[in-house]
């Protein structure tokens, strides 16, 4: 129980950073493994609240390394303003690594985001504009910057020119303005300056601490059906939050990741275009939206709303080995006379009980519902398994029934304070 993966088991936002906090307390290190700003992870504690994008959520703790993995892409001005706002906050104390080999996010990543969401028209994936795919797509286009470059001004130099020459082209047919080469370089060398005290060889740091069998925690940022692999292509994020992507992204061997705790709402969400099945409207999705604040903490988007999806849950365990489940804002179900779980779709004509590999028949899938009663008590206070209403109770239940996963912790509210611990895991 010495390294933990915390991953988002559905469509990002189930509450990563709040039980990332949380198990930090006993971590020596938590480690951001993939994503970028695009991720918003909320933390509460002590009447404060945080929201995190690119900075790990151990970050509180002073006694923690907080480390930026080679698999992040990052933003240096929004990092430089993450750390900024902390300070604001009173959080001067703290340890941060960046890794030398984290790509970094270029203006032109930016605006080619959203110059490609734009022709996309209606079709567009509803990315968050941070310039995500398009860093991620030149980092396997072999153009890309890595955090290390900017720290050695000739190399820099270099490797910009060449990506400028090509992203000058794609920028004119998009119709865009031509970035100066002269502009960029001299920001990105002073961002370079400003962040080198924390770049290092990440990977190097992690091996070390897993020789002293130091406790780290894996930080994931979205969530599986958001995976380039095997989410709900193409309306994905551009990197992969399962747990198999952590060895490659924090460059330690596989055989140190076995231990994954699925992060999941007790219903779903979503923000974005692309299918969702268990999507509902009204008046329902309304008070579910309220009640859970379900607006986009990087983008304020009001997220879409929908019942639990088991078949979705069981993709996340396959593809992701989720062996414990923490379950999120259970508190939110409160008064909602009955309480549905999809188990299954319908396509065409016939019930499965997995997710199709192409969006085409994903699209078709109507869902298939089991019914359960739901709960009527305030559980916001709830300190203890044995406290909640016995609905409740059977609700957990029916989801270690249908995954065949246990509910290891569940969260009555954003604070630290309210989550609940049935089995230690970490
Ligand atoms: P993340 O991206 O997975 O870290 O999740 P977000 O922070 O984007 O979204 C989760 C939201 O739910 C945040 O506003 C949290 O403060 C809030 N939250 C987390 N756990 C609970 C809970 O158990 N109950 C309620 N009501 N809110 C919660
Ligand atoms: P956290 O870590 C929810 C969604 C975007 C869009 C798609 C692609 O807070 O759970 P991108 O900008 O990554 O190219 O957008 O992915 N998305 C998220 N949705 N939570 C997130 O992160 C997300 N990060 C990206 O809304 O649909
Ligand atoms: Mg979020």
């Amino acid at each position: 129980m010495s390294r933990l993966v915390v991953v988002g088991s559905q469509w990002g936002d189930e509450g990563k950073g709040k039980i990332t906090d949380y198990l930090a307390q006993k971590a020596d290190i938590v480690c951001r493994y993939q994503g970028g700003n695009n991720a918003g992870h909320t933390i509460m504690f002590d009447g404060k609240k945080f929201a995190l994008q690119s900075i790990p959520s151990g970050i509180f703790n002073p006694h923690i390394i907080n480390v930026i993995a080679n698999g992040v892409v990052l933003n240096p001005k929004s990092m430089l303003e993450e750390l900024k706002m902390l300070e604001d906050k009173g959080i001067t104390d703290y340890q941060l690594r960046i890794s030398d080999r984290a790509s970094v996010i270029m203006p032109y990543h930016i605006m080619l985001d959203g110059a490609m969401e734009e022709l996309k028209g209606a079709n567009k994936i509803g990315t968050t504009k941070k310039g995500i795919g398009p860093c991620y797509s030149d980092k396997t286009s072999r153009i890309g910057i890595r955090v290390g470059d900017l720290l050695d001004a000739d190399f820099f130099a270099s490797r910009l020119k060449e990506a400028l020459m090509i992203k000058n082209l794609e920028l004119k047919m998009y119709g865009l303005e031509q970035l100066d080469f002269d502009s960029i370089y001299n920001e990105y060398l002073e961002y370079g300056k400003k962040l080198s005290s924390f770049v290092c060889d990440t990977s190097e740091l992690l091996n070390q601490a897993i020789k002293e069998d130091k406790k780290i925690l894996f930080e994931g940022a979205q969530g599986v059906m958001l995976c380039i692999e095997h989410g709900t292509f193409p309306y994905v994020t551009s990197s992969s939050p399962c747990a198999a992507s952590v060895p490659l992204n924090t460059g330690i061997a596989p055989k140190y990741v076995d231990n994954v705790l699925g992060i999941c709402k007790a219903y779903t969400t979503r923000v974005g275009s692309g299918p969702f099945p268990t999507e509902i409207a009204g008046d329902l999705a309304h008070t579910i939206r309220e009640r859970g604040h379900e607006y986009g903490t990087v983008t304020k988007r009001p997220r879409r709303v929908g019942w639990l999806d088991g078949v979705v849950l069981k993709h996340a365990v396959k593809v992701s080995g989720v062996n414990n489940w923490s379950l999120m804002l259970f508190d939110v179900l409160t008064g909602i006379d009955e309480l549905k779980i999809c188990t299954g779709y319908k396509l065409n004509g016939k019930e499965i009980d997995y997710m199709p590999g192409t969006l085409s028949e994903f699209e078709k899938c109507e869902p298939i519902y089991i019914t359960l009663p739901g709960f009527n008590e305030d559980i916001t206070h709830v300190r203890s398994y044995e406290e909640l209403p016995q609905n409740a109770k059977n609700y957990i239940k029916k989801i270690e029934e249908i995954t065949g996963v246990d509910v290891a912790m569940f969260s009555v509210g954003p604070d630290r304070l309210q989550t609940i611990i049935i089995k230690e895991v970490f």
